[in-house]
């Protein structure tokens, strides 16, 4: 049913009667739609349910259009990102126009769906300005990263499953908890992969949070962790770009002081928890991807 999903995009982007828009659309790589696959598994594939899974893709292929312009990263799902192709004012009207016209579409969805999907929005733009500001900065407040990505990323996977069980006459705020741990435990991964990966694993920079600025979980864990000389040399390099040797150097640091395994360990538990709270409602498939969300490679 993915399928009708891609077709519903494809169909959104061609209502726009734009040449350029259509052809700087088909330079996009699909990425692993796990927003639409969540939505499908939540509420199966009547109409409405498709418009919405390709609205809320279309609304997350957006955020990350802006998201490479404000990290500058030049890869993306395996592929030169737009901003390295174009610069980054055509990567930012791209995403203003997906943006724009998931919200248009929400309008025929529903007002309860339109409000909780722009909500969403809302928070994850508050989220990546957070972001952006704390990353001037180091630093290791978890609580204060723990609520950036939960708007950033859990806002719309969240959101996902709210309108989902809507559109399905489910009842919401479950699937809203459910949404929003993972979409907790989704960033926690992809912040440790940043790290433990490659990027031709990943289809987008490797080690590049620290380089921009970013404190994630496994840094904060890795600072309280070291010795007062180890954590002043770790600040000294945030933020900066890194030799061979001090990417290594981390990396060997994390290892020692299990700096990923803990900060796993609590992606895990969060996963774990959203698969309990659905098992008790007899929605054994959203086990699977809860689980495919968490032990994932990019
Ligand atoms: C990437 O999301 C941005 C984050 C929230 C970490 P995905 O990993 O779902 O990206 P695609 O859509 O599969 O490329
Ligand atoms: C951004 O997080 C998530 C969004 C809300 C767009 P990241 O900046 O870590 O996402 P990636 O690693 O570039 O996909
Ligand atoms: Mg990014
Ligand atoms: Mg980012
Ligand atoms: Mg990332």
């Amino acid at each position: 049913m993915l399928s009708a999903v891609e077709r519903k995009i494809e169909q959104f982007i061609a209502d726009l009667n734009d040449k350029e828009v259509v052809a700087l659309y088909a330079k996009l790589p699909s990425g692993k739609r796990l927003r639409a696959k969540l939505i499908l598994k939540i509420a199966g594939s009547s109409l409405a349910v498709v418009k919405t899974a390709a609205i809320v893709e279309m609304i997350h292929a957006a955020s990350l259009l802006h998201d490479d312009v404000i990290d500058d990263a030049y890869t993306r799902r395996s592929k030169p990102s737009l901003n390295a192709l174009y610069g980054n004012k055509t990567a930012i009207m791209l995403g203003d126009i997906l943006y724009s016209k998931g919200f248009l579409e929400l309008n025929n969805i529903s007002p309860d769906v339109a409000k909780i999907v722009s909500n969403a929005v809302v928070q994850l733009s508050l989220g990546e300005l957070k972001d952006v500001s704390l990353s001037k900065a180091f630093n290791l407040d978890k609580e204060i990263y723990l609520e950036m990505i939960y708007q950033k990323t859990a806002s719309l996977m969240e959101a996902s499953a709210g309108v989902a069980a809507i559109l399905a006459g489910k009842d919401k705020d479950a699937y809203m908890i459910y949404g929003r741990n993972l979409g907790i435990a989704f960033q926690m991964i992809d912040d440790i992969l940043d790290i433990t990966m490659d990027a031709k694993t990943l289809g987008k920079p490797a080690l590049h949070d620290f380089e921009e600025g970013k404190t994630t979980l496994p840094y904060i864990y890795l600072y309280e962790a070291l010795d007062r000389e180890d954590a002043l040399k770790l600040k000294s390099l945030h933020g900066k770009r890194l030799s061979n040797d001090e990417a290594l150097w981390i990396k060997a640091q994390m290892q020692k002081h299990h700096s990923i395994e803990k900060a796993f360990d609590e992606a895990k538990i969060l996963a774990e928890e959203a698969i309990r709270l659905m098992q008790e409602r007899g929605e054994d498939a959203l086990r699977d991807i809860a689980l495919a969300m968490i032990e994932r490679e990019f």
